[in-house]
């Protein structure tokens, strides 16, 4: 089917993915058309002068499929289709000419490691061992010697993301199946050839319609051991299955059969970015190498993961050596044989001006310090919506405000269970809860922030009467502007995307400083990543022109950062 937008040309060819800004759009709340207050799909087509303006190259859809919604569209009941709450397939080819239109693309949210269990393939496996779908999931009798749908007779120890056991009891069928997230989002079997071909039938079809690549969901999670075996418990008193079901035996093998099956055979070059909890930088090497690997680049955790104490609940404090250390160390593993993904934020994580900038006294000279480290890595960067105008935490009052099925499912068990104070529930879901991303973009002052006229799905932050686009769109000075010179120095600066990278020693714990290289140039990126001035020795043989700070010239001391202070160096 020749679908709106659906032609490539041969500039397709080159790896434009390397040069390309992403911003991610969270649709359900990023802008609201038709008033029930949750955002749709003609709200994006809306905005998208906005994002050219910014400068963004490719837009990544959090996934508007059918769904029940019990995760926000990660738990995908027809993969060929627009759920009614975001609009029709119809709003969806209208948005992809319009971006394709203004020379952006657009990539769709793959979530393949786990079906609702709303499926139709679902649905008939379930009922009988005898469907066409039967050995589509993982089914397991319960374990010998026990009561069969009893507590304890589940096939592994393993918990589910969500909470609970990973394994749902199904009387029909007498057997358990396998939900690393909720019960509601049943695992599918990657090792059934039929399940691995319907995935790649769906994916041909979308790519048909003229999509230009995918986000892969959890997509590490698509080989597990097949022993399934029990594992050390957690603190939930829950084995912790992620040795045996993430990076598995198949997982070079399934990915390169999708390579070689639904993406070599087409013209031009798509976007490939697999969602990996928990990957090494050397796997992370090997699947993203460029002559050899599978996918474009992955989404790493650990710099995500600098402030939580075993579990994201805990807390503890974020060291700027730990931080800095971590980036380099992606930045020098991955080195010109594989590509990273940069980001801080997505819809998984708390806002990073609140989480590891400082929200309050240093708010823009933070937002603007990540965001410049983090765009001037070697890597593609991705924008989450509303971290370009600095979006902060919630600040959720109650329990009542939250939403997301995760954090519900930490307060029950922190406060039923585990009978933890309600208020130190509270303050870790404050903290964490990755509602904090999902409150609705921040458009302007009006009641609904500009993204709603009717009543919000979710809570808008009350800070929109003062931090909104409406208020820094055109503004040299604001976060929002800040965002579009970082963005505009990568599509000038050959160096912002090919330059080697060499972290800097400065002898300074609150410093991250790096240089990158291409030919004769050389960026040189200095960073006050902390809330005290600092003094800093440069290099002038270096350092000449300055291309881009987040002070003004008048507060400039040549030797000594202010706080959150960056400057930017080309030679
Ligand atoms: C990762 C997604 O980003 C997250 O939002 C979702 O809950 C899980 N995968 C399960 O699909």
């Amino acid at each position: 089917m020749a679908a709106p937008g659906a032609s490539r040309s041969a500039s397709d060819n080159e790896a434009w993915w390397k040069s390309a800004v992403v911003y991610q759009i969270y649709v359900r709340s990023f802008a609201d058309t038709d008033g029930d207050g949750i955002g749709d799909l003609p709200g994006i087509v809306e905005h998208l002068d906005y994002l050219q303006e910014l400068g963004i190259d490719v837009i990544w859809l959090s996934p508007v499929y059918r769904s029940p919604q019990e995760d926000n569209g990660y738990d995908v009941s027809d993969y060929r289709d627009v759920d009614p709450l975001f609009g029709t397939l119809e709003d969806l080819d209208r948005l992809l000419a319009a971006v394709h239109l203004r020379g952006m693309r657009l990539i769709m949210d793959l979530v393949v490691n786990h079906t609702s269990s709303q499926h139709p393939w679902f649905l008939a496996s379930r009922c009988s061992r005898e469907s066409a779908t039967s050995e589509w999931y993982f089914w397991r009798d319960a374990r010998p010697g026990t009561v069969p749908g009893e507590p304890g007779s589940e096939p592994n120890n393993w918990g589910a993301s969500f909470g609970g056991s990973a394994w749902e009891w199904v009387p029909e069928r007498g057997q358990y199946y396998l939900h690393l997230f909720a019960p509601s989002q049943p695992d599918l079997n990657w090792d059934n050839p039929d399940t691995r071909e319907a995935v790649f039938t769906m994916m041909d079809w979308w790519l048909d319609r003229g999509i230009d690549g995918f986000r892969m969901d959890v997509i590490n999670f698509i080989s597990k051991d097949p022993l399934l075996p029990d594992a050390p418990l957690n603190r939930d008193g829950y084995g912790d299955g992620m040795p045996y079901f993430s990076h598995g035996p198949q997982i070079h093998a399934y990915l390169a059969e999708m390579k070689r099956r639904v993406f070599d055979p087409r013209p031009g070059t798509y976007l490939t970015v697999g969602e990996m909890p928990g990957v090494t930088p050397e796997q992370a090497r090997e699947l993203t190498d460029q002559e050899h690997g599978h996918l474009n680049m992955v989404f790493q955790y650990e710099h995500v993961a600098l402030d939580a104490d075993g579990d994201k609940w805990t807390r503890r404090p974020m060291s700027v050596n730990d931080l800095r250390d971590t980036l380099a160390r992606w930045q020098t593993a991955l080195g010109d044989t594989g590509w990273n993904s940069l980001y801080w934020n997505n819809h998984d994580q708390p806002r990073v001006v609140s989480r590891y900038g400082n929200d309050t006294t240093y708010w823009r000279e933070s937002a603007t310090a990540l965001a410049t480290v983090l765009h001037l890595h070697r890597g593609t960067p991705y924008v989450y919506q509303g971290e370009e105008i600095g979006m902060t935490n919630a600040g959720f009052a109650g329990i009542d405000d939250f939403r997301d099925i995760e954090s519900l499912d930490h307060y029950r068990t922190a406060v039923g269970t585990h009978r933890e104070d309600p208020s130190v529930a509270l303050d870790a879901l404050r903290r964490q809860s990755r509602d904090n991303a999902r409150t609705p973009m921040q458009w302007s002052a009006a009641p609904g922030a500009g993204f709603t006229t009717g009543s919000p799905w979710i809570g808008v932050n009350p800070n929109h009467s003062w931090l909104n686009v409406a208020t820094q769109r055109g503004v040299r000075t604001s976060i929002y502007e800040f965002y579009r010179a970082l963005i505009a120095l990568r599509h000038r600066l050959p160096v912002v995307v090919d330059g080697s990278f060499a972290a800097i020693e400065t002898g300074r714990d609150q410093i991250y400083a790096f240089r990158r290289h291409l030919g004769n140039a050389a960026l040189t990126v200095y960073a006050n990543l902390s809330d005290l001035p600092v003094s800093v020795d440069r290099d002038d043989r270096v350092d000449r022109d300055l291309v881009l700070a987040n002070y003004p010239g008048s507060r400039r001391d040549p030797d000594r950062l202010e706080p959150w202070e960056v400057r930017v160096y080309l030679r």
